[in-house]
């Protein structure tokens, strides 16, 4: 093996699985430990999970880095090797390549206010950076998080989620597009939240993750309350093959050509604002 490749990010290294919860029907989390020391990540990063035989897909870290030890993944079952990890559970071994990826830009939002915005399985990155935030709560200002799931079944991380709720310092919302007898909370689209959120938008940064459709309608409600396109961080998901800058599977469309492996997947609004697809 190549010296650069045997000391880099790019070396497969041993993962076990220490821990797994089936969460919803789709969606499974997983803690891993690597055989051979720690991730080392930042909030926003995503790691190449490997099933030997069957191929390589990536995952992004859903733990703060001030969780040491194990990092964790939330995985939905979508094709051959995200579904081969679902039958994986305790004592179980994979192959990871990272961390890879730019993070979100933590130390620019430092000592500003913050507005998460989440749709779906979303909130799986940016509870990297949430829960960093928590851990580190008097290094921000006002926090705000929104999130936004299709109904309440496809809630995630429940039980953290009622935590952040009872916070005095974090003002939490949520609203399902279809109720449930049971839910008492706001039914409606994820940007039905943005207008009640009050922010002096020079010294706020919105980080919002979620499906593709999303993306359109919460910016032009961001862009509505004028916090600053730089200030709004977006994280992209492509379909990606290398994850190196290789193959060209994960190209953005636009005038810069962006590759979400190499030059993501964070970006800001600014950034990508003349992608013809977000
Ligand atoms: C940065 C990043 C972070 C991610 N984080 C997560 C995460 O935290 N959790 C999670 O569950 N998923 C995450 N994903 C998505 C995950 O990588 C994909 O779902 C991946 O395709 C799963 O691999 P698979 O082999 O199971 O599915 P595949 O067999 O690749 O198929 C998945 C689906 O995508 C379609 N598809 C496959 N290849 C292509 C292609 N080239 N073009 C168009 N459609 C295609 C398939 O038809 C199928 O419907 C992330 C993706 C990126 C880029
Ligand atoms: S995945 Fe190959 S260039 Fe990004």
């Amino acid at each position: 093996m190549k010296e650069e490749i045997k000391n880099s990010n790019w070396k497969l290294r041993k993962g076990r699985i220490i821990d797994a919860k089936q969460m919803t029907s789709a969606e499974k989390w997983f803690d891993i430990k690597l055989e051979d020391g720690g991730l080392d990540h930042e909030p926003g990063q995503f790691v190449q999970v490997e099933l030997f035989g069957i191929g390589e897909a990536p995952i992004s870290i859903c733990s703060s880095p001030t969780k040491r030890g194990s990092f964790e993944l939330t995985v939905r079952a979508a094709g051959r090797l995200t579904r081969a990890m679902h039958a994986l559970g305790k004592g179980d071994w994979l192959g990871i390549r990272g961390p890879f990826g730019k993070p979100f830009p933590v130390k620019l939002m430092t000592g500003n206010d913050l507005l998460f915005v989440a749709g779906g399985l979303g909130i799986a990155p940016l509870r990297s950076l949430i829960n960093y935030v928590m851990d580190n709560r008097r290094e921000f200002g006002k926090v705000d998080i929104l999130l936004g799931c299709k109904t309440p079944e496809d809630m995630l991380f429940g039980d953290e989620i009622k935590k952040w709720q009872k916070r005095l310092d974090v003002n939490f919302s949520c609203t399902v597009d279809r109720s449930a007898p049971e839910w008492k909370g706001n039914v409606g689209l994820i940007t039905s939240l943005i207008p009640g959120v009050t922010m002096n938008p020079e010294r706020t940064f919105s980080v919002v993750v979620g499906p593709p459709i999303m993306y359109k309608f919460v910016i032009a409600e961001l862009l509505k309350k004028n916090i600053p396109e730089r200030q709004i961080i977006l994280s992209l998901e492509r379909h990606m093959k290398c994850g190196m800058g290789k193959c060209g599977h994960c190209q953005i469309d636009h005038p810069k050509n962006y590759y979400c492996c190499k030059d993501g997947p964070t970006f800001t609004y600014e950034e990508v604002k003349a992608a013809r697809k977000l």
